[in-house]
């Protein structure tokens, strides 16, 4: 560990690296839910893995299925030599705009029982009580302590963007006043119609909270932290995210995204084409 790593992250435990691309998910106590196949977060073990595997046997075709099946949670932090066909790390800034796109499918399915709620077409609030956990576990108490921990100190430190970061603070903490009311509501199974109110002022705050995040406040701190702690907070991440959500916490909060989308019929992408 550098010593300029150590200067934003404080101390880490090692643990297995993720599955590779397109293997099951188990269930455990700490899962969301089960996944079938889903998108991976590359890891090097994976890389490694991967490029032994390849120098082994595998087809040609084979290998053309592993690069794109594992392209979309593929990040480059190194460049890639012409003959270098592996996988990627997932870089920090990387790993917290994926992660906003869990965020952001959970404001769509938000927005889709809003609507229900409005226009009086029935809303199971089981399905709701599962998106405000998502936002709870996932977003709360991963993502944005995360944030909170990594990416704001360094900002703040270095005098750059200090009341953007106050900012979003005060909103990470008004959001999850809103997860409470929300949760206790929806677990009442009693007004509902006072959820909708609710769901627009998370969706209100959080797309440009995100938004900003993604074009100025993670670009400053990737300028800040330099390269080589920035790869070392990639690995940090990576340890995190299998301490706090189990093994494959990113997959299986997609897959349960994914799972309240269907219940709501908003799963089918092509529908959102104008
Ligand atoms: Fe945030
Ligand atoms: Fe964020």
């Amino acid at each position: 560990m550098s010593e300029l790593f150590r200067e934003v992250v404080l101390g880490s435990e090692p643990r297995p690296p993720r599955l590779s691309t397109h293997q099951s998910v188990a269930t455990d106590p700490s899962s969301l839910v089960e996944a079938k196949e889903i998108p991976m977060k590359a890891t090097k073990h994976q890389t490694d893995a991967r490029r032994s595997f390849l120098q082994s046997s595998v087809s040609a075709a084979g290998l053309v299925l592993v690069g794109c099946a594992s392209s979309s949670k593929a990040a480059t932090n190194t460049p890639a030599k012409d003959d270098d066909k592996s996988e990627a790390e997932v870089t920090p800034g990387e790993d917290l705009m994926q992660e906003h796109g869990v965020l952001e499918r959970i404001l769509l399915i938000y927005d889709s029982a809003a609507t229900r709620l409005e226009k009086n077409e029935g809303l199971e609030l089981a399905l709701v009580t599962s998106a405000a956990g998502l936002i709870r576990h996932f977003v709360e108490d991963y993502h944005e302590k995360n944030e909170e921990q990594f990416i704001f100190p360094r900002l703040e430190s270095a005098q750059r963007e200090v009341e953007l970061v106050a900012t979003l603070r005060r909103q990470h903490q008004r959001g999850r006043d809103v997860t409470d009311e929300i949760t206790r509501i929806a677990s009442s199974g009693t007004n509902a119609p006072a959820l909708v109110p609710l769901f627009r002022a998370f969706e209100r705050m959080y797309r440009p909270h995100a938004a900003r995040e993604d074009t100025v406040v993670f670009p400053t701190f990737r300028e800040l932290i330099g390269r080589d702690a920035y790869r070392e907070l990639g690995e940090k991440f990576e340890d995190d995210e299998h301490a706090r959500l189990g093994e494959h916490g990113f997959e299986n909060a997609v897959a349960e995204v994914a799972r309240i989308e269907t219940a709501l019929g908003i799963d089918d992408l092509a529908k959102f084409t104008p």
